[in-house]
């Protein structure tokens, strides 16, 4: 803090020395970025517009932020400490404003948080917004959550508490009520080349056979006919989310002067939305295209010489091979960090059967990455969660993707017998038979059912799976992100089916509103809340003081010759911690091959000696390697 306040002073009184600063990084990026752009664009007047706006919003920049900055240029890895964990909240649902936001502080901090993603509150039409997802102003904020003003207010009371803000960058479309879209509906050219429009089917047409849907119930297909423009207009995701024509230099421009100009407001982190569909081409499927990688790499060299303490999270809900090329090269990153994706999903197949060798296989794979790389794990976020699994391992096994999905769907949703899950189905495609999943990270492990049916042992077995989950979650290489709630063990929320304007996106079943009774239970023990806040607090003190948990630890596998255990090992600065896992709801003996010498339960403090080890159903240990 004291070193911050210095650069403060020091930036003040010298300004020469900020514009030195200022062209340094400008031209360690320069050459890269130019030719990026030409190769693109090959537009030097835009190009030359833009660097001009980079200069003014760094002199608009806030010497704090610049002071932070410069901190975290000097300390590369500030974000990959063991005490970073995250948690996910829509603002509305959390508490009620950004003022109210700023008056949970406190909660935020008990719970551990040190970085909260503040899910979409931008401009928005109530009732075509998509969670927030559809843009119709990124200079404003939703009327009914505050101002820009509130947000300065809240990054900044966020920063004195050593709390990271992330927002979502939603670049990929913006709402047909942005002014853009609006001009464009008027017949106004300029405008219309802002997005994809075509007078007549053929080319619509052509796309629609290589582009797969992402929303295939609920909004078909990847074009709109607008009768009163008389043209279909792109739309990936739903019919007013207006795709944007990135081949226009215009809209690349100026989308990175919004995303400078919120990073101005105060922001960290910058969730890239939908980051893979940015870039269209015919006959491809419209995703992971190179230019996709041409424009984030351009992204993160703009970040980084106007706001070098920015980070970008990608949202890329891939197979794992489409997932990795986003952190783009050591020598020319691109994302800083990435969703744990198909560690998610795999976690979840792994709870169903109880057979954890493709999770830990799919562990192995991440574990293999460099170091680096930093992942977001969680066990579920304010989206679906789709079946996105390895089909060709399990293939080996017969179990065929089809069917398998329809296990899943059927046992999460509580139709088979040993499931004690709750949840519902999203965007079932009835011509496929495929579907995803909803439901929170409580109802999936039972503790929806067993409150319903006031059945006091499954309640425990169920608060037992759920702390499990966690403390594996947090064994996993790169940081943690809770969605809000979820400490709390808070169950499906179905009051969204009386909302027309929700009814039919099942995703809000785990959108719901955060019950502070439950949070004010935290503390007590003798509450479902108070068990499992207590029990992830306990952990997330331990994560956040033992330097095995830093981002950059080794982290492995064991292999324990029971499938329905996992043992994963994590090791720093001579610090090794060993987490077992059972994934059953049986108990189990086991002797997890490879470990020697001598260990210490975190939790109970009993020793461990190697050899057997007895781990109750849905138990977990995380043990200390002792000298
Ligand atoms: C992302 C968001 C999702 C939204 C979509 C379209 O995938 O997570 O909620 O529907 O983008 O913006």
């Amino acid at each position: 803090m004291a070193d911050m306040e210095n650069e403060i002073q020091r930036l003040k009184e010298d300004n020469g020395e900020e514009r030195k600063i200022y062209r340094e990084r400008f031209e360690r990026h320069l050459d890269e970025l130019r030719w990026l752009y030409m190769e693109l664009y090959d537009n030097g007047s835009m190009f030359a517009e833009l660097c001009a706006q980079m200069e003014s919003f760094f002199a608009e920049r806030k010497e704090v932020l610049k002071a932070a900055d410069l901190e975290r240029e000097k300390k590369k890895d500030w974000y990959k400490q063991n005490d970073m964990l995250g948690m996910m909240f829509y603002i509305d649902n959390f508490a009620g404003n950004m003022q109210g936001v700023k008056s949970r502080l406190n909660y935020i901090e008990k719970c551990n948080v040190n970085y909260i993603h503040l899910m979409p509150f931008l401009d928005t039409t109530e009732g075509r917004s998509d969670g927030g997802y559809a843009i119709s102003d990124f200079r404003k904020v939703q009327e009914k959550l505050g101002t820009m003003e509130d947000l300065e207010d809240l990054t900044a009371a966020c920063h004195k508490k050593g709390i990271h803000v992330c927002m979502d960058f939603v670049m990929n479309h913006t709402s047909e009520d942005h002014e853009w879209a609006k001009k464009a509906r008027q017949g106004d050219g300029e405008y219309m080349s802002r997005y994809f429009f075509f007078a007549d089917p053929d080319l619509p047409n052509q796309y629609e056979r290589t582009v797969p849907q992402v929303f295939p119930t609920t909004a078909p297909g990847t074009f709109t006919w607008f009768q009163d423009v008389k043209h279909y207009v792109m739309t990936t995701f739903y019919p007013y989310q207006w795709d944007l024509n990135y081949r226009n230099p215009r809209v690349f421009n100026e989308m990175m002067y919004n995303f400078l100009y919120l990073a101005n407001r105060g922001i960290d982190i910058f969730r890239i939305d939908a980051v893979p569909y940015i870039w269209k081409e015919l006959n491809t499927s419209c995703r992971n295209l190179p230019q996709v990688h041409g424009i984030v790499r351009m992204m993160r060299m703009i970040s980084e010489i106007v706001c070098p303490g920015v980070l970008l999270l990608g949202e890329v809900v891939m197979e794992p091979d489409k997932v990795v090329p986003y952190f783009g090269t050591v020598e020319k990153p691109e994302c800083h960090m990435l969703y744990n994706v198909t560690t998610m999903a795999t976690t979840w197949h792994t709870v169903a059967t109880r057979d954890v060798r493709l999770l830990k296989k799919q562990l192995d794979i991440v574990n293999s990455l460099p170091k680096e790389y930093v992942f977001l794990n969680y066990l579920r976020c304010h989206d679906d969660i789709g079946w996105g699994l390895d089909y060709k391992t399990l293939g080996e096994e017969g179990i065929g993707e089809c069917s398998h999905k329809k296990y899943l769907n059927d046992y999460f949703q509580g139709l088979t017998g040993e499931s004690n899950s709750r949840g519902e189905l999203y965007n079932a495609d009835p011509l496929t038979g495929d579907a995803r999943f909803c439901g929170t990270t409580a109802s999936m492990c039972g503790i929806e059912k067993a409150g319903f049916e006031r059945d006091g042992g499954a309640m425990e077995q169920a608060i037992r799976l759920d702390i499990m989950l966690h403390a594996y979650m947090f064994m996993q290489s790169g940081i943690p992100v809770l969605y809000s709630g979820d400490e709390v063990g808070q169950v499906n929320d179905y009051t969204y089916k009386e909302n027309p304007a929700k009814v039919s996106d099942s995703r809000y079943l785990h959108r719901g509103k955060m019950d502070w009774r439950l949070a004010e239970n935290s503390s007590d023990a003798g509450t479902v809340a108070g068990k499992i806040f207590l029990g992830l607090h306990r952990l997330e003190q331990i994560r956040k003081t033992e330097k095995a948990f830093v981002s950059g630890a080794n982290v492995w596998t064991v292999e324990t010759g029971d499938n329905g255990v996992l043992c994963i090992g994590r090791e720093a600065e001579g610090e090794k911690v060993i987490g077992l896992f059972n994934f059953s709801e049986y108990d189990k003996t086991v002797t997890p091959r490879t470990i020697e010498g001598k260990y210490e339960d975190m939790i109970s403090g009993r020793e461990w000696q190697g050899g057997e080890i007895h781990i109750p159903a849905y138990g977990f240990y995380y043990l200390k390697g002792k000298p």
